[in-house]
């Protein structure tokens, strides 16, 4: 077993442990796959300030996100298909991110259903909406998170069509997997990943499969989206939610200030700067390059959290230092699930955080909701002359 002292170590575990086409879903932008590099490069353009004889002692990372206590402001993000990098996924990376103090997100497209994950954790933890044709699957979904105490809704808005990403048609993803000749020499390679799989019955889209109608393939991310996901969503049907919902609401996908002015109008609670991990709009800017925007279009008015691109505590760092309040982690905790299960995302929470104590402390800051701009050096024009 090799040492783990990156979040890079458990990517590279992950790619050895889970079948290609659950790796390569996980580690894919659409088409050319620019936005998806740049999220991460971007932060690595911005620099840190050292501070020295100033008091390192008693630090805290922790903070609050959305009015929840977190012992460091860093969510794991909605991931489709969770439970398709190891076994019952989902409910152990809930349970990790429970142990741990941070917030879990479940997707609409997990495996485990938000049932099972309520049965087998007992911190509330976030859920995921996408915006579906079918307003009754709509309700119904908020309804069964209501039940299970869910203690916000995370309300995408940047995947009403799918982006492409190439790799996702060349492997033939689907949940669980199509026994074609590649797949099967694949998993036979795989099998510490098939025993735990053997070992579980939750193998399909589980708030899906007996909770919707109408789809040709309920097995394929892509034929699902295209059938069900309305194309047609407006900020009308948001409010809807909205008062459907009753609760704390997060509007995750916007990237541009003027979405981020109508979302505040609509009174989200926060906002997700993300382009979704660069897997939609290909030749997007990254988030990390837009955020001082949309921090001076609506800071102050709703709380603002930042995902897509954050590998390190560094890179948390720097976005709260750029005035975001909280950050979400997505492929970083994957890639721990994939390596080694809910140790493996623990592993991820533990590498971000010590890598965002230490870094703090080098900076001279003791409360990581003491930073801001002044710990860092940001290069003239990182934003961008765009016309
Ligand atoms: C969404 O679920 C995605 O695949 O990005």
């Amino acid at each position: 077993m090799p040492t783990i002292t990156t979040i890079d170590d458990l990517r590279v575990l992950h790619k050895r442990r889970a079948p290609k086409m659950f790796y390569d879903y996980c580690e894919s932008g659409s088409w050319t796959e620019q936005t998806f590099r740049e999220n991460t490069s971007d932060f690595e353009d911005i620099r840190l300030r050292q501070r020295v004889a100033v008091n390192m002692d008693n630090r805290t990372t922790a903070s609050t996100m959305i009015g929840q206590d977190v012992a460091m402001p860093v969510a794991l993000a909605p991931v489709g298909l969770t439970g398709m990098q190891c076994a019952d996924g989902e409910i152990k990376a809930a349970r990790a991110a429970e142990k741990f103090g941070v917030p879990y997100t479940l997707s609409t497209m997990s495996i485990c259903s938000i049932e099972d994950v309520a049965e087998h954790t007992s911190a509330p933890f976030w859920m995921q909406l996408y915006v579906m044709r079918d307003m009754d699957f709509t309700a119904r979904t908020l309804e069964r998170a209501k039940d299970a105490g869910c203690s916000a809704l995370v309300l995408t808005l940047d995947l009403q069509i799918l982006g492409q990403r190439h790799k996702d048609l060349k492997n033939g993803l689907t949940a669980p997997p199509k026994f074609t000749i590649p797949t099967m020499l694949d998993l036979a390679t795989k099998w510490r990943w098939g025993m735990g799989m053997l070992g579980t019955k939750r193998r399909f889209f589980g708030n899906i499969v007996g909770h919707a109608k109408g789809v040709t393939d309920p097995s394929s991310l892509s034929s699902w989206t295209a059938e069900n996901f309305d194309p047609d969503l407006n900020w009308k049907q948001v409010e809807k939610i909205r008062d459907m919902w009753g609760g704390k609401l997060i509007l995750k996908g916007i990237l541009d200030p003027e979405d981020a002015v109508m979302a505040t109008k609509i009174g989200a609670d926060a906002i997700t700067v993300s382009n979704h991990g660069g897997r939609q709009l290909d030749g997007a800017l990254s988030s990390i390059r837009m955020l001082p925007s949309i921090v001076d279009a609506v800071g102050g008015q709703t709380e603002i959290h930042l995902d897509s691109g954050i590998r390190t505590g560094q890179d948390v760092l720097k976005a709260l230092a750029m005035g975001a309040q909280g950050t979400m982690i997505g492929r970083a905790y994957s890639y721990g699930l994939g390596a080694m299960g809910e140790a493996g995302v623990t592993k991820a929470l533990e590498v971000i955080h010590k890598e965002l104590d230490v870094t703090m402390a080098l900076c001279g800051r003791r409360d990581v909701r003491d930073l801001n701009r002044d710990n860092l050096l940001i290069p003239k024009g990182f934003e961008g002359d765009w016309v």
